[in-house]
């Protein structure tokens, strides 16, 4: 019966992800007026800022991604845009959990927009999710198999003038040592699971900046409990040393205050 469910489960996320397709074709014809594009109203009727629909830089690089990222447009848009917020804290961009390599090569044209000194470091085993526990009902582990090294350069060989370093195998246990010496600006966790959520942010949190961020994709969707469940640890210890700043669309965003070490939850 489990078993049937957790299959049932995972149909549903293919089928979530050809809607997302279909909302996409949809999203280009103007139906009603420019108003149309804007399917979020259907979730939140009176919020229509869309300002994703007007940066053409946002939306070329979204549409070249597109084909490469589980994520959708609106938490595209969430780290295309917290990027600039974090211009002014030094150091590097460092993603984990890269699949397809859509929100990493995102993230990559973001930074070479902006002119920001700093290395987009994309970390993936490239063999499927590690690390589900207890805190985690649906991943059994492997989920997420279906990519490569070489198809991720290849999405990134088609943004010219980006810096990136692509880092195989899980973090941080195989590849967290050679990045060791790095400061960072902005972490992208998107690991779907407890504890490679919690050893990623561990490891990542003495070298971010302060005022750096750290977002957390997965944040409260149901197949992913254990990262809200973190999220809920880490906002209930937060002390003087972060805030969470929670989204309905997926996202926890931590923001670092202090130098303080990181709240032990
Ligand atoms: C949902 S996918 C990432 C989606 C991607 N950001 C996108 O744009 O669609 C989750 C990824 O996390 C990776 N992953 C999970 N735990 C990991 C770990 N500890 N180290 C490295 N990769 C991990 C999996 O291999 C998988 O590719």
């Amino acid at each position: 019966m489990r078993d049937a469910v957790i299959r049932g489960g995972k149909a549903s996320v293919l089928w979530l992800r050809e809607r997302r397709r279909l909302e996409r074709l949809l999203a280009r014809i103007p139906v009603d007026g420019d108003r149309s594009r804007h399917s979020h109203r259907l979730l939140a009727p009176t919020a229509t800022l869309s300002p994703w629909y007007d940066d053409e830089g946002f939306l070329a690089t979204y549409e070249a991604v597109a084909d490469h990222t589980l994520v959708d447009i609106y938490r595209c848009w969430d780290l295309w845009s917290a990027l600039a917020q974090v211009a002014a804290v030094s150091g590097d961009v460092l993603e984990v959990g890269v699949w397809r390599g859509g929100t990493g090569a995102l993230l990559a044209e973001r930074s070479r927009w902006l002119g920001l000194d700093a290395t987009v470091v994309l970390a993936d085993t490239f063999r499927g999710v590690v690390g589900a526990g207890s805190e985690d009902p649906w991943y059994r582990g492997g989920e997420h198999s279906d990519t490569s090294v070489a198809l991720v350069e290849d999405l990134l060989g088609r943004f010219p003038g980006i810096s990136t370093l692509v880092a195989e195998g899980m973090f941080p246990d195989d590849t967290g040592d050679a990045l060791a010496d790095r400061s960072l600006r902005l972490v992208h966790i998107d690991v779907d699971v407890y504890d490679s959520a919690k050893a990623t942010l561990e490891w990542a949190w003495p070298r971010l900046g302060v005022g750096g961020l750290v977002i957390f994709d997965d944040y409260g969707f149901y197949e992913c409990e254990g990262v809200a469940t973190l999220g809920a640890e880490l906002m209930a210890a937060a002390g003087t040393a972060l805030r969470g700043i929670t989204s309905l669309n997926g996202h926890l965003t931590l923001v670092k205050l202090s130098d303080e070490p990181l709240p032990t939850c």
